[in-house]
């Protein structure tokens, strides 16, 4: 819980009424303002479009400290989780709040890997979908259709309930992601290998075929491994704050990560990665960097820098830096360093860097920037990129989901407005309009 050390008082000139409203505070970052009795006691809303001074809840997940370029998961920064640890222990700390014991992750692991097949019924779904759906559209459906399946096991009240929810859908997340990819191929599905790891596994499921053995390269599980780890949280951005807004109805979890699915499709969102691949490919060579940064600063147009900008963080990604030293490792352990998108990328950016546009407005490479060169490398196809994404997103969403379920004080998310449409009318017969 948060602290409320002082209050703020907020006084309405004309009327004369006033609102004492609490500070809370919480463990590091800015304090908060505790609006909830303004409207009470001023007949006022707080206007907030965009959501950039306000927080929704009090959580204990993630912090990120947008200026200094930091980024913590349970208090550990992202650079030790990186560095040290695996996509597996990143998950049961974000779950659980504390890093495992060997035994623990042990148990958490052998949980996951429990569940990793798919109900035949469901994987038949796919079928529905016509070759060239796009992938995302198919994971929010079948995540969505999952709610069909599993009515034992949907109490949102039961602690038990939602831990079994939690380990089936991480689990699946990878099967449902490569399921999506071989429909599109029109290759059979692979089932899951329960040996392999997690990243590794779904690289089986998306790459290996029925009539030849599939030889993993260790340095694309890595970076998988390592990508998921980046990917896993990032406190209360779109979709994740959509899964907790879908979920305070007390809809069904399923539902409500189909929903997060949904927001993170977005290329403002995690839609940018794929997005950041389609940019460099259409601008093609370093000589073409100039119109593009010139079309990119003009505000007439739709086109941004895409892999650029963060509404938190005003410095760096802490995420990019590492994505792009994992580019470097990756591209020279495959033997192809001069990998010509990678090349356009880094001078995209270093050219972007000294220019006043983005200078000013505080605009870096953000975690999607160079995911996607990591991807291709590795042999996903772009349209798969936002899916690998919610993979491992699929870990914040459930920890958020499982935090706010389990806070007795949990009300429906409704947010209000400020109305700007027609005063009260009468309602005029037709025969008597124009
Ligand atoms: N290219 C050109 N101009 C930009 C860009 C960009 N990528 N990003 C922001 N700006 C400009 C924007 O036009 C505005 O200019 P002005 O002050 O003159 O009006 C200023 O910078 C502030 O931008 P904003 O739109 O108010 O910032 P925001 O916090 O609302 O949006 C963002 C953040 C990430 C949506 C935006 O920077 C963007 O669209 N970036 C490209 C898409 C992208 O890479 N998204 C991935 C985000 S990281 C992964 C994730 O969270 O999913």
């Amino acid at each position: 819980m948060s602290g409320k050390t002082e209050t703020f008082e907020l006084r309405d000139g004309a009327s004369g009424r006033s609102s004492q409203l609490p500070v809370r505070t919480g463990t590091i970052g800015p304090a908060a303002l505790d609006i909830a009795g303004l409207h009470k006691d001023l007949d006022v809303f707080t206007y907030d479009p965009g959501f950039g001074a306000t927080a929704a809840t009090e959580s204990r997940i993630t912090y990120i400290d947008g200026d200094a370029g930091v980024l913590l998961y349970r208090g550990y920064p992202i650079e030790q989780l990186a560095e040290k640890s695996s996509f597996m222990e990143v998950a049961y700390l974000l779950l659980l709040g504390e890093l495992p014991t060997s035994r623990q992750l042990e148990e958490f692991t052998g949980n996951i890997r429990y569940h990793t097949m798919l109900n035949e019924t469901l994987l038949r779904f796919f079928n529905g979908f016509h070759h060239n759906a796009h992938p995302m559209a198919m994971v929010s459906a079948v995540v969505a259709s999952m709610s069909a399946f599993y009515h034992d096991t949907m109490d949102i009240h039961n602690p038990r309930h939602r831990e079994i929810f939690s380990h089936r859908i991480i689990a699946k997340l990878p099967t449902i992601a490569a399921a999506a990819h071989k429909h599109s191929l029109g290759q059979p599905f692979i089932y899951p290998r329960n040996e392999l790891d997690y990243a590794a596994n779904l690289l089986h499921m998306l790459f290996a075929v029925p009539c030849e053995a599939y030889k993993l390269d260790p340095i694309a599980s890595e970076a998988l491994d390592l990508l998921f780890i980046l990917h896993a949280d990032h406190e209360q951005n779109a979709s994740t704050s959509t899964v907790r807004l879908a979920g305070s109805t007390g809809a069904n979890p399923y539902a409500a990560i189909s929903a997060g699915v949904s927001a993170l499709w977005g290329p403002a969102h995690g839609g940018a990665n794929e997005a950041v691949l389609a940019m460099l490919e259409q601008i093609g060579s370093v000589d073409h960097i100039p119109k593009h940064l010139a079309m990119a600063k003009d505000k007439s147009g739709h086109f941004r820098l895409m892999g650029f900008g963060h509404r938190v963080y005003k410095n760096f990604d802490p995420r990019a830096q590492i994505i792009r030293a994992m580019c470097h490792k990756v591209l020279a352990r495959l033997g192809r360093a001069d990998n010509p998108l990678f090349e356009l990328a880094l001078r995209l950016e270093e050219i972007a860097l000294k220019d006043e546009y983005f200078v000013s407005r505080k605009l870096y490479p953000n975690v999607d920037f160079y995911s996607g060169v990591i991807y291709s490398a590795i042999g996903i196809p772009r349209s798969m990129f936002t899916v690998m994404f919610a993979v491992a997103r699929t870990v914040g969403w459930v920890a958020h989901w499982q935090e706010m379920i389990s806070d007795p004080g949990m009300r429906i998310g409704r947010p209000r407005q400020l109305y700007t449409g027609a005063t009260r009318r009468e309602y005029l017969e037709i025969a008597r309009r124009g």
